[in-house]
């Protein structure tokens, strides 16, 4: 005992009592960073093949409660071997280990960056910007969602936030109102409280539609997507009703969808991710996920679904061969949906979703692997749709709004879908059934999650690490 603290003193001695003498102020200089030979490879390996799912910014990644360890073995295992059933895929057939090793400097060096790092490019939020000849600033709307997943707004002006934690909120001015009686919910990895939407007749019913990753109820391993209507009440959920649920159940935790749209038609749309089962699910008619689904609003199904003849098709798909859309607007022209979904490594894809169609996932796609190695060499195929758009790299698209508000005049019939990877939004004219030039609006502005467009014409944006809401204010000359 004597001698530790013995130790502990010689060790405060040495360190606190310089000479005032030898206290020499740091010049206020910025200094330019450079890396180490392996930390700048483990940049490079990283920025090509962890940021699509990680993002371009090691430190904001390191910043996080480690789940395998932070050790450098842990880390190369985690590379080396995979997680979390392929959804953090292994890259043991990609890169060696050198490659491996060159990864685990550049965390590490992440790692010890976090909270002193100065982000050279960092965002202004205060600021007037803009895009397409149109000047806007932002404006914070609540911070109360760490992932808003789903927005929707109520009559009043109120806006409804889920929160992918197991959460969904009532925005009114400066107050976050948590509403009670939501559904219980497997917030792992992707899972967790999705996406919301009101009916189209809420002003009479109060029917609100909430989709979410479902636990199984004799298996706690097994989650699937599913769909509840509840009756809004003052501050919760009431009256809950399961209209929709996929089937089968999986044990991975990724790739759930899932946007929920009300058509022209009255029917809900919902999409349904492939769980991370390419090879069981998008292209089989019996399974549920890997599909645009098209309901009643009580979870019948509609006679006029294309696949109701089939006595082995599940009878509510509308149209397969999808891999994981986490955006859908209803064209107002056409009526017809729009969805865009997560390619692995590059082909990301924007589809007019079409009753009957397939889309190809994973027989086709422009995309490849996550570790580098090719599934498929074709990217077309008799009987299977191209996309209207494709993303290489991939943008890691979520949120989708579709802009008819006057607010921003050269905005107007623009398709907008949010980037998580690059974190901005994506700007294309559609009209007529035809994509323009995509621009990019808000660069840099962060994880964009959710997009949408309020009843009084306005657009909000909800973005994730830190979870806020912002709505986009024109500034008019
Ligand atoms: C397809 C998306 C994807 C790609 C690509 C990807 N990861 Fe991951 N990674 C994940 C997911 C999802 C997890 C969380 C797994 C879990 O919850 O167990 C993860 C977890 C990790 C972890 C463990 C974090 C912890 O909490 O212990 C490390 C380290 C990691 N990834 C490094 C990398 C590196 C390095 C690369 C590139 C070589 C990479 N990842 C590429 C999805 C991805």
């Amino acid at each position: 005992m004597r001698i530790v603290v013995f130790i502990i003193t010689l060790g405060w001695v040495s360190t606190f009592c310089t000479p005032a003498g030898n206290e020499v102020s740091e010049p206020a200089v910025k200094m330019e960073v450079v890396l180490a030979p392996e930390v700048a490879a483990g940049k490079d390996l990283f920025e090509a093949n962890c940021s699509g799912c990680h993002g371009v910014k090691v430190q904001a990644f390191a910043d996080q409660r480690w789940k395998h360890g932070n050790s450098p073995e842990e880390i190369a295992a985690t590379i080396r071997e995979g997680r979390a059933e392929g959804a953090m895929p292994s890259f043991a057939a990609m890169l060696d280990s050198m490659a491996i090793q060159n990864l685990v400097a550049y965390i590490q060096y992440g790692i010890n960056q976090v909270g002193e790092y100065d982000f050279e490019d960092e965002f202004d939020y205060d600021t007037i910007h803009s895009h397409l000849g149109q000047a806007f600033t932002l404006e914070l709307v609540t911070e109360a969602a760490e992932v808003p997943w789903g927005m929707a707004f109520l009559p009043t002006g109120a806006l409804l936030v889920t929160d992918r934690n197991g959460k969904i909120f009532k925005i009114e001015g400066q107050e976050a109102i948590e509403l009670k009686n939501v559904p219980q919910v497997n917030s792992k990895n992707q899972g967790g409280m999705l996406d919301i939407v009101l009916d189209p007749e809420f002003a009479s019913n109060q029917l609100v539609y909430v989709s979410y990753s479902k636990v199984h109820p004799e298996d706690a391993e097994l989650t699937t997507t599913a769909v509840s209507r509840y009756v809004l009440t003052e501050n919760g959920l009431e009256d809950a009703v399961e209209i929709f649920e996929a089937t089968p159940y999986e044990s991975t935790n990724h790739h759930f969808g899932s946007r929920l749209v009300f058509g022209d038609d009255g029917y809900l749309y919902i999409t349904v991710g492939d769980r991370g089962k390419r090879d069981d699910n998008p292209q089989d008619l019996t399974r549920s996920p890997g599909k645009v689904h098209r309901i009643k609003s009580d979870g019948t199904i509609p006679d006029d679904n294309p696949f109701v003849a089939d006595p082995n098709a599940v009878a509510s798909i509308y149209s397969y061969g999808h891999r994981n859309p986490q955006g859908m607007i209803k064209d107002p022209a056409t009526g017809n949906m729009w969805a865009h979904e997560h390619g692995p490594r590059g082909g990301d894809e924007i589809n007019e979703i079409v009753a009957g169609n397939n889309y190809g996932w994973p027989v086709i796609s422009y995309g490849i692997n996550y570790n580098g190695t090719v599934f498929t060499t074709e990217t077309e195929r008799e009987g299977m749709e191209q996309p209207k758009h494709y993303w290489v790299p991939s943008i890691g698209p979520s949120g989708m709004a579709y802009v008819t508000s006057e607010r921003y005049p050269n905005w107007k019939n623009h398709l907008l879908s949010g980037s998580l990877k690059y974190g901005f939004v994506s700007v294309m004219p559609l009209r007529g059934g035809s994509l323009g030039d995509e621009t990019r609006l808000l660069e840099g502005v962060g994880r964009t999650r959710s997009i949408v467009q309020s009843p009084d014409g306005y657009l909000y944006i909800g973005l994730e690490r830190p979870g806020r809401v912002y709505k986009i204010v024109p500034v008019s000359e």
